[in-house]
Order: structure tokens, then C-alpha cells, then sequence
């Protein structure tokens, strides 16, 4: 691994496209990089490394984190400040970094959820492991229904306006309360960015509860998450469950999810993307992408080799 990183001289070529995030002044690269595995104090560092570089120079421009992601938890974020530190400083303004609070962080009643408390310290946590002095997206991870909506969406809109987030977007919240986080943050002067939601050919909640729809009429972009299902949809379990790979581990994606149905739906639809002379990764991203509202895919990947692949759907 080169000890400096320089990034690719080509990377802003056409090998990647930008798309508008909702009716704002921020472009999105359709695919973006997310850091919930991989890239944890367990994972090695030069590999992590290798990846972002990877992606930066594909003009992959959006990282996305969270507090707990890892594991342990925070430890991505600690990783990103690593390689903020030893390679993407000179290009912190190429960048546009998110990071949320939502989840389970640390011990004890301030934590966890929702609380104006609760987002406040975990953004300057963030910030400190991250090795920043802003992020560009700040997230509600969830939506918490024991918190008054205005505490959480205004601690959002403080956040801007203390300097430490640029932008807010809130993920997993149902649809009436993304209508009034839409109509709270608008009457503030922050408005909402984005929603982060799960979307994929297996799973289409988003789309069935209406959320692309209102982001469409309301000028809010959306960012899916897990748009490959985890991984079930390239060509990684086709064959059984290969070592090292995410179902192996156990954690996130259950053996018990690969049922004999779904093996045959995975199939299948790999054989029409061979007939369309694409990957079956290609296929399920394109079939994202191609969604009403739909800004960018937010990918995972445990190597160059994926994402190489993965970012044959970008057209
Ligand atoms: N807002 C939320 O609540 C929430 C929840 C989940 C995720 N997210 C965000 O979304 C990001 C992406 O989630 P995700 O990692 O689940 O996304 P994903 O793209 O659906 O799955 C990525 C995993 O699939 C496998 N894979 C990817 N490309 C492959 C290929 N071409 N061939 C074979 N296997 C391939 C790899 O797993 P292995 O190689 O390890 O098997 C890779 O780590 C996260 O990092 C996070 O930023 C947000």
C-alpha cells in the first residue's frame, strides 16, 4: 500500500454521475459508500483503507457513518478520523460526510433514542473520533416514540446552527412524522435533506408506506440503504454460504434468512440479469436507482473487487 495518497487526477471524468438531492443545492454521487461493517477496530486498517481510496477515485464523493458502527461501536468513526488524518485531509471539501445518532451508544439513560441530550453529545463524540469540525449530514437514525418530535428535530436544527452539521436528514421514520419533520424543519430555515431508508428488489417498505412518494412531492432526496439485501443480491449465496462472507459471521444477515424460496428467487433473477448481460448486483442497484426520489445507493463492500463490480450500474 503507498504509504501517500493521491488521488486520481481522473476521478471526476463521467466514470461516476452526480444526482440532485431532492430540491437542493447538494449532488449526490448514485453510488455512495457506507462504513456499518468493514470498517471496525476489528477489520483490518489497510484494507478500509484501500477501499476508500478505491472509492474516492471512482468519484464515490459520500461517506456515510453512524456512532455505533464498528464493531465496537464508534470505532468506524475512529477509523474515518484515521484516514481523515493520513489521506483525505487536502480533500475534506470533495467530501460529503454524514453521521447519525439514534441507536444504542453508550450505557445508561442518555445514550440511546431520541433526546435533544442524547444528539447533542453524541454529534461532538462524533466529531472528535471522526477528526472533524462539521459534518455534512446529520442524522436522526430513528425515529423515537417516546420523544416529542420538535425536541429531536430541533436538537437537528441546532446542530446547523451551532456550525457543527451543514445539512439533516432523519432515517427510518414513518410517514406522518416525516411529514411533520419535513414541515418543522422547513418553518426553520433547515431544511430536510434526506431520508434514509432500506429499499431493494427484496425489500420495498419505503415505497408500499408512500415515503418515495412524499419525498418526491416535498423535494427530499432518498438514500437506500443495504440496496443489495445485505449481499443476498449479487452472487455471494448462490452457491452456499462462503467463508469470511456476512452470513458466515452471523450477526446482521441469519442463515435462517436463505430459505429454498429465496434461493430460487435469487436465482432466477440472476439468470435475467446473465440474459441482460449484467450481474445480478448490477441488476438490483440499477433497479434502485431507477425508483422515483431516489438520489444515490448507499453500498457496503469488503473489497475493491466489489466495488469495481458494483459500480458497473452506474450509467
Ligand atoms: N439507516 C440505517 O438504519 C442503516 C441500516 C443499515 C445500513 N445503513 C447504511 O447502508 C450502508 C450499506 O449497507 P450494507 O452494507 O448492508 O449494503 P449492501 O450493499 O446491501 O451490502 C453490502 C455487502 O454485500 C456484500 N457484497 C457487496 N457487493 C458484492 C458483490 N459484488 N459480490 C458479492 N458480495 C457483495 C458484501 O458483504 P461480504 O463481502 O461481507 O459478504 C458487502 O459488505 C451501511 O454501511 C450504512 O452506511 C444504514
Amino acid at each position: 500500500m503507498k504509504e501517500r495518497y493521491l488521488a486520481d487526477a481522473g476521478r471526476y471524468d463521467g466514470r461516476m454521475k452526480y444526482e440532485r438531492c431532492g430540491i437542493s443545492g447538494v449532488l449526490l454521487p448514485k453510488v455512495s459508500l457506507g462504513f456499518w461493517h468493514n470498517f471496525g477496530s476489528v477489520d483490518p486498517y489497510e484494507r478500509s483503507r484501500e477501499i476508500t481510496h478505491y472509492a474516492f477515485d471512482h468519484g464515490i464523493t459520500h461517506f456515510d457513518l453512524a456512532n455505533n458502527y464498528g464493531p465496537v461501536y464508534g470505532s468506524a468513526e475512529e477509523t474515518f478520523g484515521r484516514l481523515m488524518d493520513q489521506d483525505f485531509r487536502p480533500y475534506r471539501d470533495e467530501l460529503f460526510i454524514s453521521t447519525k445518532a439514534g441507536y444504542d451508544m453508550w450505557p445508561g439513560p442518555y445514550g440511546n433514542w431520541g433526546s435533544r441530550k442524547y444528539l447533542m453529545a453524541s454529534l461532538d463524540q462524533s466529531l472528535r473520533r471522526m477528526k472533524l469540525d462539521y459534518v455534512d449530514l446529520f442524522y436522526s437514525h430513528r425515529f423515537d416514540p417516546e420523544t416529542p418530535l420538535d425536541e429531536t428535530l430541533q436538537a437537528l436544527v441546532d446542530t446547523v446552527r451551532q456550525g457543527k452539521a451543514l445539512y439533516v436528514g432523519i432515517s427510518r421514520w414513518p410517514l406522518e412524522a416525516t411529514r411533520f419533520a419535513h414541515q418543522y424543519l422547513k418553518e426553520r430555515d433547515v431544511p430536510l435533506l434526506i431520508y434514509q431508508g432500506r429499499l431493494n428488489l427484496l425489500d420495498r417498505e419505503p415505497m408500499d408506506e408512500g415515503i418515495l412518494d412524499f419525498c418526491e412531492e416535498a423535494g427530499i432526496g432518498f438514500i437506500s440503504f443495504s440496496p443489495l439485501a445485505q449481499g443476498l443480491l449479487t452472487d455471494r449465496y448462490l452457491d452456499g454460504i462462503p467463508e469470511g462472507s456476512r452470513m458466515s459471521r452471523g450477526k446482521t444477515l441469519k442463515e435462517s434468512t436463505l430459505t429454498p424460496e429465496l434461493l430460487a428467487k435469487l436465482r432466477n433473477w440472476n439468470e435475467q440479469a446473465q440474459e441482460r448481460g449484467e450481474t445480478l448486483a448490477e441488476m438490483a442497484l440499477a433497479w434502485v436507482l431507477h425508483q422515483k426520489a431516489v438520489t444515490s445507493v448507499l453500498i457496503g463492500a469488503s473489497s475493491t473487487a466489489q466495488l469495481e463490480k458494483n459500480l458497473r450500474c452506474v450509467r
